[in-house]
């Protein structure tokens, strides 16, 4: 009799990926097949696009997937798959996959939610029980902050009420022309430059709501690098350095609203542990901030190893915790595009 494993599918956005991952939540394989090279040219993620490519990778990935495992289809317990949040038609196509399998090798289907998924990757990490805490989890698509009584229980605090925190990261790479994605090429610049030349507004720091705003921040630097067409005050040429600069300030007023409200969240929930995940999770500042809040405050934090921050199916781990609640989907499950904000 083989060991337990499930194989997880993951095509929530633009990354194509497949992982198994044992019962003591070791990944034994962990595919990915990104999409950046496609998506660069337009500055970000084409839905079209990304959907027609899953189509061509998953097949290529689940089998590869298996074959790095060294397992058979037949050697498995059960299927996962992301079914929310995300682009429709990317995870459509995961989920298609994931239900074909299901149902032609007679084996129970888990539903996996994305942002939990962003969150479980700390709890994997950790390698024991790490609940109750307060998730953060920031990527291209969400900056959200769950209480987490336990891996079965995430109660959305508080979202982002216009663009992402990865949005704005690779928005102002674009207008900056640092690259795609904005993220890492943001990150890299910042190196360079000043972090106190602009000091960019913290949106909702000092508000008593856990929500983030990162849609004026993204103008601010927008104002500065180009000009405000509503004012007449000049702004300074926009050389090599000034870009480093405003990379620099830019970045700075990212990181402090992240972990200023993260640590808002944990003393209202009065929680001591923080997890945190997603593709903006690998950024080397808001590393530095999230330890240095733990050293004075005390609070632990967690944060997804770097290969885990961005999007990869191995997070989908936590369908080991459904798995053993009982919690199966049927085969008419759909997909949720939207972000819930229910209790679960
Ligand atoms: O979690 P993820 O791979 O995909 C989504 O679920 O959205 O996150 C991708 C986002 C992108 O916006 C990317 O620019 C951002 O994460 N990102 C970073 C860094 N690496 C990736 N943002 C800031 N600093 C980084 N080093
Ligand atoms: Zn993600």
């Amino acid at each position: 009799m083989p060991a337990p494993i499930i194989l997880a599918i993951e095509s929530s956005c633009d990354e194509t990926a497949a992982a198994v991952i044992d019962r003591d939540l070791n990944a034994l394989s962990n595919v990915v097949a990104s999409q950046t090279d496609l998506h660069e040219r337009f500055g970000g993620v084409v839905p079209e696009i990304a959907s027609r490519a899953h189509v061509q990778k998953i097949l290529p990935i689940i089998d590869e997937a298996l074959k790095q495992a060294n397992a058979k289809l037949s050697d498995l317990t059960a299927i996962a798959v992301v079914t929310e949040p995300g682009l429709v038609g990317s995870l459509l196509v995961g989920l298609t996959a994931a239900k074909t399998l299901a149902w032609s090798m007679n084996l129970p289907l888990i539903a996996v939610n994305h942002i939990e998924a962003h969150i479980y990757a700390c709890r994997m990490a950790a390698g024991r029980d790490i609940f109750p805490a307060v998730g953060l989890v920031v990527s291209g698509g969400h900056s959200n902050l769950y209480t987490c009584q336990s891996a079965l229980d995430f109660e959305l605090l508080g979202s982002t009420i216009d663009d992402a925190a990865g949005e704005a990261f690779d928005k102002v790479a674009q207008l900056l022309n640092l690259g795609f994605p904005g993220g890492p090429a943001v990150e890299r610049a910042a190196k360079k430059g000043d972090p106190k030349a602009v000091r960019f507004p913290r949106t909702f720091l000092k508000d008593k709501r856990l929500d983030f705003s990162f849609s004026g921040l993204k103008t601010a630097v927008l104002y500065e690098a180009r000009g405000n067409p509503g004012s007449h005050r000049p702004v300074p040429e926009l050389t090599e350095q000034r870009v480093y600069d405003l990379a620099a300030s830019f970045q700075e007023a990212a990181v402090d609203v992240l972990v200023g409200k993260s640590e808002q969240a944990l003393t209202e929930t009065g929680t001591n542990v923080l997890c945190v995940g997603g593709g903006v999770a690998a950024n080397g500042r808001l590393r530095e901030q999230l330890s240095e809040m733990s050293n004075r405050t005390g609070a632990e934090v967690i944060i997804a190893p770097m290969e885990f921050c961005t999007d990869n199916a191995a997070m989908a781990g936590i369908a080991w915790e459904l798995y053993d609640a009982g919690r199966f989907a049927e085969l008419d499950v759909d997909v949720t595009p939207g972000l819930v904000r229910r209790p679960r």
